[in-house]
């Protein structure tokens, strides 16, 4: 199915927490694969499915182990793990020097998620301009998501980074916003990202919710599903899976849909 990858220029906007967020309530089959040269938060943040905790070098790390020969997509699944409300994650690098031997992994490990027969993928590829080599994975997706604040500098940044996209995959620019001024900060950011002359598909939107942030850390329930960032991400889900490939139904996941 698609492969999607979610990252950002500068800063820390908020990529891990929306991409865990989006992948709750994506409505379609979907792993969650932490690609971040800089190592991956989700061990370290979210139980596993059974409430025990992840194992953070099931992942990558064992991929990378078996995969210098070759990487087939039915490969994938033997190294991923099942968080809280049974999302599939491919748990990411231990630490950011374990990037410098695995350069040559993201070519391959791209082309087989992009393969994958069962299941979309979101790629969490964290802060781009460290790792050219991560550009190989990049170069496999059907979109790519560029995470940013509304703020001068984030966006300034922003900029730069879109413009070194040009003629490459499909884009999309998602605001991490103040719900206070949600709408006025996303039509700025869609203006700024206009004038730049760049083909971006969309510009959406996910709330600025610490709260909410707080409780995706926690037990999945209720309250989670009620709160902006869930209710924000559900639509940027149902607007991401569209610019990809045909909807089907809601796919439950602790979360409710
Ligand atoms: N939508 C949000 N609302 C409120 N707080 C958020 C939101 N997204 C992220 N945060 C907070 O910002 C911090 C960084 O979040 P996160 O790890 O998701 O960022 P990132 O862009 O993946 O950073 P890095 O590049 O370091 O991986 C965390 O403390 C997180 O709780
Ligand atoms: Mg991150």
């Amino acid at each position: 199915m698609a492969l999607i990858v979610l990252a950002a220029d500068k800063g820390a906007p908020g990529v891990t927490t929306a991409a865990t967020a989006l992948g709750a309530v994506w409505p379609r089959p979907v792993l969650l694969a932490e690609c971040d040269p800089a190592g991956g938060d989700l061990a370290y943040r979210l139980p596993a499915q059974d409430g025990g905790v992840l194992n953070p070098s099931k992942g990558l790390l064992t991929l990378g182990a078996v995969a210098r020969k070759g990487l087939r997509p039915d490969q994938i699944h033997e190294h991923t793990q099942k968080i809280i409300g049974g999302l599939d994650v491919l748990a990411g690098l231990t630490h950011g020097e374990q990037a410098a031997g695995l350069t040559w992994l993201w070519g391959p490990l791209g082309r087989a998620l992009a393969a994958l027969p069962d299941a979309d993928v979101l790629a969490d590829c964290g802060r781009l301009g460290g790792h050219p080599q991560l550009n190989d994975l990049i170069a496999e997706a059907e979109l790519v998501v560029l995470f940013t604040r509304a703020s001068l500098d984030h966006v300034a940044h922003l900029r730069e980074r879109l413009v070194s996209f040009g003629g490459g995959p499909k884009l999309g620019v998602v605001v991490i916003a103040d719900p206070r001024q949600y709408r006025a900060s996303i039509d700025d950011v869609r203006r700024i990202v206009a004038a730049t002359g760049t083909q971006v598909a969309f510009v959406g939107g996910v709330a600025h919710d610490p709260k909410g942030a707080e409780l995706l850390r926690g037990q999945w329930g209720g309250r989670l599903d009620r709160s902006l960032l869930i209710r924000t991400c559900r639509e940027l889900a149902g607007r991401l899976a569209a610019q990809v490939g045909s909807a089907q139904p809601a796919h439950e996941r602790g979360v409710r849909s």
